[in-house]
């Protein structure tokens, strides 16, 4: 990577702004249902107490859009935080208010203040200038840890950049490192295993993975819109009807590049997305007309294996198929099973490949989980991140 790091610079009693994408799930109560995203931060949290820095912590927590909602707060995070490092965690009733200001003057070596959720104000989605310096004005300087967020172009992400010295946390180097070899230099075969409902979400990202892997195994909802563009009906499964050209050209562009697509063969159907209503897998050239495909068939279950234990470098983004309902859950989970066991480079991003992925029990066999959902897919893209571009040259 050639962006600096917190190895690059010196750190020691420095007073440093730190963005995080604590931007985590929580239920109705406000209990985080999953603390992956605070978990990846603590390594980049623990050298800067190793470094006595005094820790300022920002996030988003969702869209609260402009103004202070309960649900939106960071207090949460704050608690689980500080149950994870075994220390306390100051959390500021603001952003910028009088509350933060003081808090953040009065921090000590090794102490952390968290502060409230960066977009209760506007003025952080717009970039606004003025208030990215307000927040440069805490400390001398940024470490932007936040990969997942690392997609906008916002005041805590790049504008703050602007006013401060900005290096990278642990975990954004780290996903750099992985997604950025992934693409750029993978040991092959190197496959990739794309589902998720619409082919319109990972259009730029089939475009630029057909430029780069040997094989591209499609499933979910989208592969319905590939079989119909062949020419096959799919009864009422989900299909994008403006987008079957697409889907050609997509297919043509596998064939020119020596990309081997493969489709899925066999779907497993039902009339209804419900746990116990009767379901059957037939082939996808012969899809009924009142019948919707919900995941892939063992057919494809088995083909899409074959391919998958001789590859080297795996990545994985999207459900093969309505992974919520567990009849439906078979394809993903057993392809989450399949890529643990490769012998391979395996990366997996995305909100219900993670949750098949920990489903299975597989996590640890997986080389490296990305914490970014849209962040990870606009890097496969090979599109340029505001907020690494933001950081400092190595030179
Ligand atoms: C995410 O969950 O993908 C990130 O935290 C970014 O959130 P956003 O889509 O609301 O910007």
């Amino acid at each position: 990577m050639n962006k600096k790091t917190i190895k690059d610079v010196d750190l020691k009693g420095k007073k440093v702004f730190v963005r995080c994408d604590f931007n985590v799930p929580m239920d109705e109560n406000q209990n985080i249902t999953n603390n992956t995203r605070i978990v990846a931060a603590l390594p980049t949290i623990q050298y800067l107490l190793e470094q006595n820095c005094k820790i300022i912590l920002s996030s988003h927590l969702g869209r609260p859009k402009g103004e202070f909602k309960q649900e939106f707060s960071l207090k949460p995070v704050a608690k689980e935080l500080s149950k994870l490092l075994g220390k306390p965690v100051i959390m500021a009733e603001d952003v910028i208010g009088e509350d933060a200001m003081q808090k953040a003057q009065n921090l000590k070596e090794g102490e952390i203040l968290l502060l409230e959720n960066v977009r209760f104000h506007n003025e952080e989605t717009e970039n606004d200038p003025e208030f990215s310096k307000k927040l440069a004005s805490m400390a001398e300087l940024f470490v932007n840890d936040a990969f997942g967020t690392a997609h906008r172009a916002h005041s805590s992400t790049t504008g703050i950049a602007e006013y401060l010295p900005a290096v990278s946390g642990f975990l954004m180097e780290k996903e750099i490192q992985f997604l950025g070899n992934a693409i750029e230099n993978p040991e092959r075969p190197f496959i990739a295993i794309l589902g998720g409902a619409k082919v319109s979400d990972k259009i730029g990202v089939i475009e630029n993975l057909l430029d780069k892997v040997d094989t591209l195994l499609i499933g979910g909802g989208m592969a319905y819109t590939f079989i119909k563009a062949q020419g096959y009906e799919v009864g009422n499964s989900i299909c994008e009807l403006d987008k079957l050209e697409l889907a050609n050209h997509l297919i043509e562009k596998a064939k020119e590049k020596g990309v081997k697509l493969l489709l899925p063969i066999d779907t497993k159907i039902a009339k209804e997305a419900t746990e116990d209503t009767e379901s059957k897998t037939v082939k996808c050239t012969e899809i009924p007309a009142d019948w919707e495909g919900f995941d892939v068939g063992e057919e494809t279950i088995e083909k899409f294996k074959e391919e998958i234990k001789k590859a080297k470098t795996i990545v994985w983004n999207g459900p093969l198929g309505l992974f919520e309902v567990n009849q439906f859950a078979i394809g993903t989970n057993e392809i989450a099973k399949a890529v643990a066991e490769a012998d391979a480079t395996t990366i997996v991003g995305g909100g219900d490949s993670i949750s098949a992925i920990k489903k299975a029990g597989v996590q640890d066999k997986i080389t490296h989980i990305s914490t970014g959902g849209g962040a990870s897919l606009e890097f496969l893209e090979g599109k340029k991140l505001p907020g690494i571009e933001a950081l400092m040259d190595k030179n």
